[in-house]
C-alpha cells in the first residue's frame, strides 16, 4: 500500500535527505514538492529543490509558495544551510532541469486535497508552517479530508533557535499556532526525536560505500552540515531532521509516539514558538495530537539508504 504525500519543504540540507526519502521509498507515492521560505529565502530553497530534483531524477513537480511569514520578519538559518540555503562542498551542484509549476503552493495543497478521496493525501511539512497554514485559512475543508499532518517542527523539552523554541516554529509560530489547532491528526516530530537521527561518520561510511553520484552528494551535504553544526551548535554529528517525518510515512514503527494535546506559545518574553505539550494527564479521548519520541536509529538509517539506492 503506498501513501499519498505533499512534501512541503525549504531545501536545506536535511530537505533535501527527505526529498531522497520521500522518492525513493515505493511506500510512497510523491504528489507534489512545495516550497516555503524558511532556511533561506523563498527563491533560494525553491532553486535547491528544482537541484535536488535534479541529482535524483525525481519527477514530482515543484511548486512555489510563501515568501515570509504570515506576521513576522524573514529570518533564515544561514549559520545552518549557508548563503545558499544548501551550502556544499566537495560536489559540483548541477544546473536544475527541474522546472517549477505555474500554480502557486498554497492552491496545489488545496486542490491535491479536495481532488482524492478524503483520508488519502497526507501532508509532511518540512520547514515553517505558512503553507499549510494559508491553504487551511483559503479552504477548511482541507483539515477534516487530509489523513494527517506529520511536520518536522517544535520540541516538548528542548529548542534549537532559543532555549526553548525550534526553528520551524520560531521562524512562523502564527502559522504553526493555526496548524497545531485545526482538529487533523497531527504528528509533531520535533527535536526530541531528530536529535537522535545523527548523521554519524559510519552512517556516512554506508553511504560511501554505495558509490552512486546520489550517495556522494548525501556524504557531501552531510560533511557540510556537520561543520556548520560543530561551529554554530556544538554537535560532534549533526542531527538529520526532516527525513524523520518522512520517515514515519514510510513505516509508522520506526519511532514510537505519544498522545498529547499541544500548543504554541505566541506571547512569551522569553518563550515564543514554544510547542507546548500537557503531560500532566492522560490524553482526552478527543486529542488528535502525538510527539514522536524514540527513534529506531538502525530502522531509520537503512530506510535512507535503501531509498538512496533505489534512486541508483
Ligand atoms: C529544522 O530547521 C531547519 O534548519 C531544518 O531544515 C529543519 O527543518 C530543524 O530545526
Ligand atoms: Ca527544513
Amino acid at each position: 500500500m503506498t501513501t499519498k504525500i505533499i512534501l512541503d519543504c525549504d531545501p536545506g540540507h536535511d530537505d533535501a535527505v527527505a526529498m531522497l526519502l520521500a522518492a525513493g521509498s515505493p511506500e510512497i507515492e510523491l504528489l507534489g514538492i512545495t516550497t516555503v521560505g524558511g532556511n533561506q529565502t523563498l527563491d533560494k530553497v525553491t532553486h535547491n529543490a528544482q537541484v535536488v530534483a535534479t541529482i535524483a531524477d525525481i519527477n514530482a513537480p515543484i511548486y512555489r509558495g510563501v515568501t515570509r511569514p504570515l506576521v513576522r520578519p524573514v529570518e533564515v538559518a544561514e549559520d545552518i544551510h549557508g548563503d545558499t540555503g544548501m551550502e556544499i562542498h566537495k560536489y559540483e551542484l548541477p544546473e536544475p532541469t527541474k522546472q517549477v509549476e505555474g500554480t502557486h503552493a498554497v492552491d496545489f495543497i488545496i486542490d491535491t486535497i479536495m481532488n482524492n478521496e478524503p483520508g488519502t493525501v497526507a501532508l509532511v511539512p518540512t520547514g515553517p508552517l505558512t503553507n499549510i497554514a494559508l491553504a487551511v485559512r483559503k479552504e477548511p475543508r482541507i483539515a477534516e479530508r487530509v489523513k494527517e499532518v506529520v511536520l518536522m517542527g517544535g520540541g516538548y523539552h528542548v529548542g534549537n533557535w532559543t532555549a526553548v523554541a525550534e526553528f520551524n516554529i520560531k521562524i512562523d509560530p502564527e502559522a504553526a499556532h493555526i496548524v497545531f489547532n485545526e482538529k487533523w491528526p497531527l504528528t509533531m516530530v520535533g527535536l526530541d526525536l531528530t536529535h537522535q537521527a545523527l548523521a554519524t561518520p559510519e552512517i556516512e561510511a554506508k553511504f560511501n560505500e554505495l558509490g552512486t553520484d546520489v550517495a556522494d552528494f548525501v556524504v557531501a551535504l552531510f560533511d557540510a552540515f556537520r561543520k556548520n553544526y560543530q561551529d554554530a551548535q556544538g554537535f560532534d554529528n549533526p542531527p538529520v531532521h526532516d527525513p524523520c517525518a518522512v520517515a514515519y510515512i514510510v513505516d509508522p514503527t520506526v519511532f514510537t509516539t505519544r498522545k498529547t494535546p499541544l500548543d504554541v506559545e505566541l506571547y512569551g518574553a522569553l518563550t515564543t514558538g514554544m510547542t507546548v505539550a500537557d503531560f500532566r494527564a492522560p490524553a482526552p479521548a478527543d486529542c488528535t495530537t502525538q510527539v514522536a519520541v524514540d527513534l529506531d536509529f538502525d530502522k531509520f538509517w537503512n530506510m535512507v539508504i535503501d531509498a538512496v539506492k533505489r534512486i541508483g
